[in-house]
This record gives structure tokens, sequence and C-alpha cells, in this order.
């Protein structure tokens, strides 16, 4: 079985990759570092056996999901698990990036989440044997906070797609998970410049990419549609589900500043 991995070059991707191949998997990592996805591939290969194909793409060109797809199948592989994980933050209020910045954000974190399920979906529903996870987050399950504007609304999409695909091919032995990490321990926060702001979060907030990647592995093999991790990041979705929209809303928009800039 092989299992396709984007953003395999850090944090959860990297984290994501170790515990398919520790589980028997042969890898495709893709993502723009192609110095770190080798590095990755030689480190799974001594230590579990498996091979792991790399491919360099840069998924804010509209091209690269085919491109991916296409060298899959010229490499003769066949993906049984795909894993849609590359993602980043966009700092700042909507109108402090300009529309380029936010076209590649929509092609990275949507719309090459949906290409690659549409392009690797149809071999799995064939087989009727396949596993999808889509990473989204725990902002996708919250209100919109001020700065990093279209981040929650991606991430939301993200989930709610990943919805409407699971019960579309349950039915042809194909499970899809939306798994919905909090705050936790990788480059994300140096990537987006932030880590400074939210190094001032509270510990228990923070969960590390093994952890993320274990459960999401887990949900995914057990069908769970919708993965939170962590019991306080289910906490918080709970209470976010359960209590009056305005209290949410208010506590959202203070909080939001912590971990938000405008
Ligand atoms: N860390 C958190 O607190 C947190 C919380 C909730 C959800 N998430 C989500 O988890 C996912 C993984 O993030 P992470 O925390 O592991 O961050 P990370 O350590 O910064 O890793 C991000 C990965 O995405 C890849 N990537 C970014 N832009 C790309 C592009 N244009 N084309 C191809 N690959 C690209 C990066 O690879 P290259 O730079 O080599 O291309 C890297 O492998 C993201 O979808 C993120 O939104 C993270």
């Amino acid at each position: 079985m092989t299992a396709l991995i984007t953003g395999a070059s850090a944090g959860i991707g990297a984290a994501i990759a170790r515990e398919f191949a520790a589980h028997g998997f042969d890898l495709v990592l893709t993502a723009r570092r192609g110095d770190r996805l080798q590095a990755l591939a030689h480190e799974l290969a001594a230590a579990h056996g498996c091979t792991a194909h790399v491919i360099v793409a840069d998924l804010s060109d509209p091209a690269a999901p085919a491109r991916v797809f296409d060298e899959v199948a010229r490499a003769g592989l066949t993906v049984d698990a795909l894993v849609n994980n590359a993602g980043y933050g966009l700092p700042g209020g909507f109108l402090s990036s300009g529309w380029e910045e936010h076209r590649a954000f929509i092609q990275v974190m949507v719309t090459s989440v949906a290409d690659l399920c549409r392009r690797f979906a149809p071999g799995m529903v064939a087989r009727r044997r396949g596993f999808i996870i889509n990473v989204g987050s725990v902002a996708g399950l919250l209100p919109g906070t001020a700065g990093h504007t279209l981040y929650g609304a991606a991430k939301a999409l993200v989930i709610r797609f990943s919805e409407s695909l699971a019960l579309e091919l349950a039915r042809d032995g194909v499970h899809v998970t939306a798994l919905c990490p909090g705050f936790t321990y990788s480059e994300f926060h140096d990537v987006n410049g932030m880590r400074s702001q939210v190094s001032g979060l509270p510990r228990w907030m923070w969960m590390d990419a093994d952890t993320v990647a274990r459960q999401a592995y887990d949900a995914v093999v057990r069908g769970d549609i919708v993965c939170v991790n962590g019991r306080m990041n289910r906490t918080i979705v709970a209470l976010a589900r359960y209590t009056p929209q305005w209290i949410v809303n208010r506590v959202v928009k203070r909080a939001g500043k912590k971990f938000r800039r405008i």
C-alpha cells in the first residue's frame, strides 16, 4: 500500500509520513523543499524498509495537482492513502495582502485539496479501498477572527467538503477524515512570523505533531469523519457549539488578539 502526503517536508506532514511508514506503507512525499523530502525518504527507508518517492511541487501552481498525479502514474504507483496536509498561515488583515497572495493561499489550502481528491479518489473507488485525510483545523470549527482572514474560512470549507465526500465514498470502501488539530508544535508559526506572539499561549493548548499524526492514522482507519485532536481542543469545539453564539463571538474576538495579527 502507498500513501501520498503533501507538505511532508516538515511538521505534521512529516509526522504523518512516519506514522504511515510505521504501519507498512510505501510513500510518495511532496512539498517544495526536495532536500528535506529526500532526507525523510532515507530516514524512513532505513527505519521501516519502505520505498519513498519524492515529488517536488509548489501547490500554489494550479497545474501542480495534475503534475503530481501524472508523476505518480508514470512511476507505476497506486495511491491507497492521500493526505492533503500542506498549508500555511497568511498573517494580517485581508487588505494587507494583494490578490495574488490570497489566490495562492486559496489554491494551496482549498483548490489543490479538492483537485487531488478528484484525481486520486476514482482509483480508490475502483479498488474499493482507500483512505483520505484532509487536514483542517480547530479554526475551521470556530467563528472567524480579525487577521489571517481566509484561514478559518479555508479550513471550514475543507472540513465541510470532507464530510460530504466521506458520506459519498463510504459505500465504496473509501474512508475520508477531516483532521482538526489545534495549536501544534511544528514550523507553522515560524513560517508565518507568529512564533513570539503564540509563545505566550499556555502549554496545555499545544500538542506535538507525532500525537496528532498517530490520532490521524487511527481516525481514518476507524472511519471517523471529523477528528478533533486532543481533549482540550474537543472541549473548546464543544463549548463553541453549545454556548450562545454571541458569547462565543465575543470570546473568540478577545482571544484572537493573542494568536492573530491584523
Ligand atoms: N501547527 C499548527 O498549530 C496547526 C494547527 C491547525 C492546523 N494546522 C494545519 O496543519 C497542516 C500542516 O501544518 P504544520 O503545522 O505541519 O506546518 P509546517 O511545519 O510549516 O509544515 C507545512 C508544510 O506545508 C508545505 N507547504 C507550504 N506551502 C506549500 C506550497 N505552496 N506547496 C507545497 N507545499 C507547501 C511545507 O513544505 P515546503 O515549505 O517544503 O513546501 C511543509 O511541508 C497545515 O494545513 C496547517 O494549516 C496546523
